[in-house]
């Protein structure tokens, strides 16, 4: 067990204080968890420490919150016989050590009160078990028994008991070693990932928003794809992600193939993440070809096809967001736009770009035209040099005629030059479908560059289509 004093992790006052309300209550206190793994591994101070109290985690709480300033509201979890504190910018969460597995939503909380080797012993990985001592005597003291600075060098993950048991504890930690191991870049240890794919199935019990919390923290690694890999090997992903396995494999037909859409879209993800960190972006990459397995089909003549992809895709995402419980607001909806213009820029970058294309484009895209831009550039994963080149010079020219296109016809966020009621009073019309056809035609024109989208230019070619309508200029 190491005894290295770690002061520097505590150098934050309100760990003396802490230190002397442990010392009053006589009860033993240690920071344990993420805060000790975090700060041990330089990934800055952290903010979330989590203490655990050899006695009431609660009356700990409390003692806490008179000695500080403002007296913060001490939250009281009665059921689980924990408590929390917000204070300054720190959340401070109290725990009374337990023989039995900690884990904040399990079905049964269970309360029996263990020794602090009991408690570090039911937590989900080695990693996660160091403690730094609070009280007088032990300040700073790191209790490690199950050599987890060992496993952060050597970037393992590791269970402090047999894997098996662990998991079964909280099966939700078969993904979290996922994301850990896509986090921080470390290995699960060999055993740890027999057990995930042996008890694969147990995910069935943990809810949807935690399985997501943990694949939105594996989406915001710098890797997300080493998250997806392992979640792959272990058989987990097609409990979760049924979608995303649909789309392995390489099919051939009379010599011919296509490509393997699953592995091309890990390739996509990881490509996207080196330019964003917008998770959101990140999730339209991961699912921008989903649509691809319910639409393939084989045709003598040209071969592999993958029809409206773009557009079964993009219902897709709404049917799985749902099924995920996740927000099905304005990021479901950018989403289900990238997913389904996904496929444009390709197109355009694939053929000579003209201006009135890349207008539509822009118009269609709005505000996500660069997401979208991001995207494509992502896709390209084709292994010919040439191609590669090739699309990507094009990317270019369309990135630079968006620009010049926008400079000069502001159609991003298009607002009709001539209003509905405008026209109305030109020909002295009353509502009618007329209305909506000279709006769509002045619309038409501006996209197709026969007219520049200004006022003027408008209401001339406004006058022009009324009179071809058989309208008279009444106003
Ligand atoms: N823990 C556990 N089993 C879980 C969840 C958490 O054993 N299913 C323990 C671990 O010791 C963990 C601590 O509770 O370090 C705090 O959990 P949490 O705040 O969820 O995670 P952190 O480890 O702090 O990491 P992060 O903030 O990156 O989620």
């Amino acid at each position: 067990m190491s005894q290295e004093r770690h002061l520097e992790a505590l150098t934050h006052p309100i760990f003396k204080t802490l230190s002397k309300c442990a010392d009053a209550l006589d009860c033993e206190a240690y920071v344990i968890g993420g805060f000790v793994r975090d700060y041990l591994l330089n990934r800055g101070t952290p903010k979330d420490i989590d203490v655990v109290v050899l006695g009431s985690g609660i009356a700990l709480a409390e003692k806490l919150s008179e000695a500080l300033a403002n007296q913060p509201e001490v939250t009281v979890f009665k059921n689980y016989g924990t408590a929390m504190i917000k204070y300054q910018d720190l959340v401070l969460e109290f725990v009374g050590a337990r023989k039995e597995s900690y884990t904040r939503d399990s079905r049964n909380p269970v309360v029996e009160n263990g020794s602090l080797e009991d408690d570090q012993n039911r937590r989900d990985f080695t990693i996660n078990a160091l403690a730094l001592g609070l009280n007088k005597e032990n300040f700073g003291i790191l209790v490690d028994p199950f050599e987890g600075v060992k496993a952060l060098e050597e970037k393992r993950i590791i269970t402090p008991l047999s894997p098996g048991v662990t998991f079964s504890d909280d099966p939700l930690r078969m993904l979290r070693a996922i994301r850990f191991a896509s986090q921080l870049n470390f290995i699960i240890a060999p055993e740890a990932l027999e057990a995930i794919t042996a008890h694969k199935d147990r995910i069935s019990i943990i809810s949807n928003e935690r399985i997501v919390d943990e694949i939105n923290k594996m989406m915001a690694s710098d890797t997300p794809t080493l998250g997806f890999e392992l979640m792959h090997k272990t058989g987990l992903l097609p409990l979760i992600l049924p979608e995303l396995t649909a789309l392995q494999g390489i099919e051939e037909i009379e010599g011919q193939k296509h490509k393997d859409n699953f592995w091309h879209t890990l390739e996509v993800v990881d490509n996207i993440s080196k330019n964003t960190e917008n998770i959101w972006l990140r999730w339209a990459a991961l699912l921008h070809d989903i649509g691809k397995a319910p639409t393939k089909r084989f045709d003598k003549k040209v071969g592999w096809t993958f029809h409206g992809h773009e557009f079964v895709g993009s219902k897709m995402v709404y049917k799985l967001f749902k099924r995920l419980h996740m927000p099905l607001n304005e990021k479901m909806k950018y989403v289900q736009k990238l997913v389904l213009m996904s496929s444009r820029p390709i197109v355009l970058a694939e053929d000579y770009v003209t201006d009135a294309a890349v207008r539509r484009l822009v118009f269609d895209a709005g505000e996500h035209v660069e997401d979208l831009m991001t995207l494509c550039e992502a896709d390209i994963t084709t292994k010919n040099p040439y191609k590669k080149k090739k699309y990507k010079n094009n990317f270019k020219i369309v990135r630079q005629k968006i620009e010049e296109v926008e400079a000069r016809d502001h159609v991003r966020n298009f607002q009709p030059p001539v209003s509905g009621e405008e026209i109305m009073n030109t020909f002295g019309l009353k509502p009618s479908k007329e209305i909506g056809m000279i709006k769509e035609a002045i619309k038409e024109a501006i996209l197709e560059g026969d007219i520049p989208n200004d006022y003027q230019a408008a209401y001339t070619f406004m006058l022009a289509k009324g009179k071809s309508l058989g309208l008279t200029k009444t106003a």
